[in-house]
């Protein structure tokens, strides 16, 4: 048996040690840590709390910890905290699980769609918005949370908005079901149906009777901006508690001129600091991963041109689909004479605070949903940042000393900006909302207690959408089974019908497969530099019937490739030649991974419903079919001029270069995403018969001839 070397052992041992001296001493220098015991004591007086703290304050991190450390787990129940962002709630989970000295999944863990690392000793839970939400679906009254903490609630993202409302439902049932008991205010018909189900399933929930008196339920609100009012009204004056933060002075240079390519001057700042600007690691904050990914190829293409002395510059990312063991590379300190540049998305704003910043690149733009309730078409389109955003953003060079911000505007245009960032719910699609409230029993849409009410037009083109999709019944009801099925899958709801329309036309391997890099971004990655050659590269992929077969073309081809290779060699060999033959095809290993974790998960849900996992085999036109059935809403034709014209909402559109499509124009589309930039391009596309529209979603195209 080989013996450790003991001189190696007795290093990590030490290594060990120091790394638990370093959190030990973090935590105590925390500006949140001297007021843990004010903290406490009004969380135990409040039933609601607004908690107020600059970011990197140590709200996050370290109220759940005082509160476990109070006894608010005694009974075995559960502190929650949910977050906006999976990439906040997954890094976070692992740092308290380690500022704990204890294994992830164990006391501390998290929950996020798709990835689950928890289990019955968890006490200590972070998991996404919207996972909490589905979590009620099945547990209506919450009943393992002893204190629930919206955390972010200044991001205002649609799902924090409506977890409020439910939030404030249950609390209030809480409460009263120890003194009595009325149950949840909202009707819960749906609910009680739904949950039988569950319960035949897995025979947990109806143990308790309805009756059951449940311990109340603590609310803790945190935000990072200032404004806590709005939250304070919004649950009746609830005690709001500011912390103190600690920030150093940050200078804040801008443009002379407004710049034309914001990626190019990023890049030009980067080498600027890199090159005059003494120690100090640079955050950069764009739009989205291809951009990350197109300014790190770019970076590590310039930095062998430097001398020598020059090329310490190590370039990390973090963006919401970042594989989960990459994301807390960025987290690591650069080793040694290496200068670290993050090239991060409004994710580092307030959600993840990373030590060592002190330079701050903000080419002041940002990805959001945009929906317009009369053509009822979503679409993303990047903007510019709030103001607040652009605080938050200078405000990270700060934390630990002196920084630097370079926004890459004029500082004329600063002046323009909104001060703060619409919420979600007033620019997106509802129809995933609605249908989740719904299944919880909210009857009445337009009389929920929203926090700020989105528009009656929205609410009403949402319904009528989920009308479309067959999810609801005439009496405005969930249908039964399709509503309920929908309801059940965490996915938009256009997808989520799609899977189901599948099954019945025997085509569910492939929207499977569909389903899954749709929820991804692209997995192809076209380089600006290298377009010709990425096209070529992906040809032997590509379907005249469109983009989707054409994605499931990649997806077979990647999956034979790694069958015959993982029988021929080790797990990381495989990983090496898999990952050479992605970036031959030009294809993102990264996004096609995460579709292979997505596609496993769905499959999960879809065989636990029973639906029928069938193929198609070589029969695309029954897949075609299919799509044409799951997505008529997005239903598209050729004009004269060779632009396109929506049919639901009659806008102008282009099909985007990236589309296998591009060239060949067909008569006829559905596509799946709409974007805009100067222009407005349809992307993911296949290539439809008109008549099939008529005849598969009669209840749509006939009215509308
Ligand atoms: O929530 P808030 O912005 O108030 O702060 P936090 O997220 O609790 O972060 C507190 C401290 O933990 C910061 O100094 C972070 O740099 C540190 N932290 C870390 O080093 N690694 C993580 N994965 C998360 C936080
Ligand atoms: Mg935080």
């Amino acid at each position: 048996m080989p013996s450790v070397p003991r001189g190696n052992f007795s290093n990590r041992q030490t290594q060990f040690s120091e790394r638990r001296q370093k959190i030990i001493q973090q935590r105590k220098s925390l500006p949140i840590t001297p007021v843990e015991k004010r903290l406490v004591e009004e969380v135990r007086k409040h039933d609601v709390l607004i908690i107020v703290g600059e970011t990197g304050s140590g709200k996050t991190t370290q109220i759940p910890q005082f509160l476990f450390d109070a006894g608010f787990c005694r009974d075995g129940r559960v502190i929650g905290i949910t977050q906006p962002r999976r990439v906040a709630a997954v890094t976070v989970a692992k740092r308290v699980a380690e500022e704990c000295g204890v294994e992830l999944g164990q006391k501390v863990g998290y929950s996020v769609r798709f990835d689950d690392a928890t289990s019955g000793s968890t006490r200590i839970k972070y998991m996404t918005d919207g996972l909490l939400l589905r979590e009620a679906l099945l547990d209506p009254y919450l009943s393992k949370y002893s204190v629930i903490i919206v955390d972010e609630a200044h991001e205002r993202t649609v799902h924090t908005d409506v977890l409020m409302g439910l939030l404030k439902n249950v609390q209030l049932a809480r409460s009263s079901s120890v003194s009595g008991g009325q149950g949840l205010i909202f009707g819960n018909k749906n609910m009680n149906k739904l949950l039988e189900k569950e319960n035949d399933q897995s025979g947990s929930f109806l143990k308790k009777p309805h009756h059951e008196k449940y311990a109340p339920l603590k609310l803790i609100i945190m935000s990072a901006s200032l404004d806590a009012r709005a939250f304070s009204e919004y649950f009746g004056g609830a005690k709001a508690v500011h912390i103190q933060g600690r920030q150093f002075p940050v200078d804040i240079f801008y443009t002379r001129d407004a710049e034309t390519d914001y990626l190019d001057a990023s890049l030009i700042t980067i080498f600027q600091i890199h090159l005059e600007e003494g120690p100090g690691d640079i955050l950069v904050f764009l739009t989205g991963q291809e951009e990350i990914e197109s300014v790190e190829r770019l970076i590590n293409e310039k930095l062998p041109q430097l001398p020598q002395e020059n090329q310490k510059l190590l370039v990390v990312s973090i963006f919401a689909a970042l594989p989960s063991e990459q994301q807390m590379r960025v987290f690591a300190p650069a080793p040694s004479g290496f200068r670290k540049v993050i090239l991060a998305t409004n994710i580092a704003e307030t959600s993840v605070t990373i030590p060592g910043i002190k330079y701050v690149i903000d080419p002041g733009f940002v990805k959001a949903r945009s929906y317009d309730p009369g053509k009822g078409m979503e679409s993303l389109i990047i903007i510019p940042a709030s103001k607040s955003q652009a605080l938050q953003r200078s405000g990270r060079a700060g934390r630990e000393g002196p920084g630097k911000c370079f926004r890459l505007y004029p500082e004329r245009e600063f002046e323009k900006l909104e001060d703060s960032t619409m919420p979600e719910i007033k620019r997106c699609n509802l129809s995933n909302v609605i249908l989740q409230l719904k299944a919880l029993g909210v009857d009445d849409i337009l009389g929920f207690d929203f926090i700020e009410k989105p528009s009656r037009a929205a609410i009403i083109k949402s319904l009528e959408q989920l009308f479309l999709l067959g999810a609801l019944t005439d009496e405005c009801q969930l249908s039964d089974p399709v509503g309920h099925q929908m309801a059940r899958l965490p996915l938009d709801p256009l997808y989520s019908k799609a899977l189901i329309l599948a099954s019945q036309f025997n085509c569910l391997e492939e929207m499977l497969i569909t389903v899954a890099l749709l929820s991804v971004e692209s997995i192809f990655y076209s380089p600006r530099d290298k377009l010709e050659e990425a096209r070529t590269a992906t040809k032997c992929f590509s379907s005249p019937e469109g983009d989707h077969i054409t994605l499931i073309n990649v997806y077979r081809a990647s999956n034979d490739f790694l069958e015959k290779r993982s029988m021929e060699m080790n797990t990381a060999k495989t990983e090496k030649v898999y990952r050479k033959w992605c970036k031959e095809n030009f294809i993102n290993s990264r996004s096609l991974r995460h579709a292979r974790d997505i596609h496993r998960q769905i499959q999960g849900h879809v065989e636990q419903m029973g639906l029928n996992l069938s193929s198609c085999g070589d029969d695309m036109l029954q897949f075609r079919r299919c799509l044409a059935a799951s997505f008529f809403l997005n239903a598209a034709v050729k004009q004269p001029d060779g632009t396109y014209r929506t049919l639901a909402s009659g806008q102008v559109v282009q099909i985007h270069p990236s589309s296998v499509l591009f060239r060949q124009k067909p008569e006829c589309v559905i596509f799946n995403e709409l974007v805009q930039t100067n222009n407005k391009y349809v992307r993911n596309l296949t290539r439809v018969d008109y008549l099939w529209l008529t005849e598969l979603a009669p209840q749509y195209y006939a009215m509308h001839n």
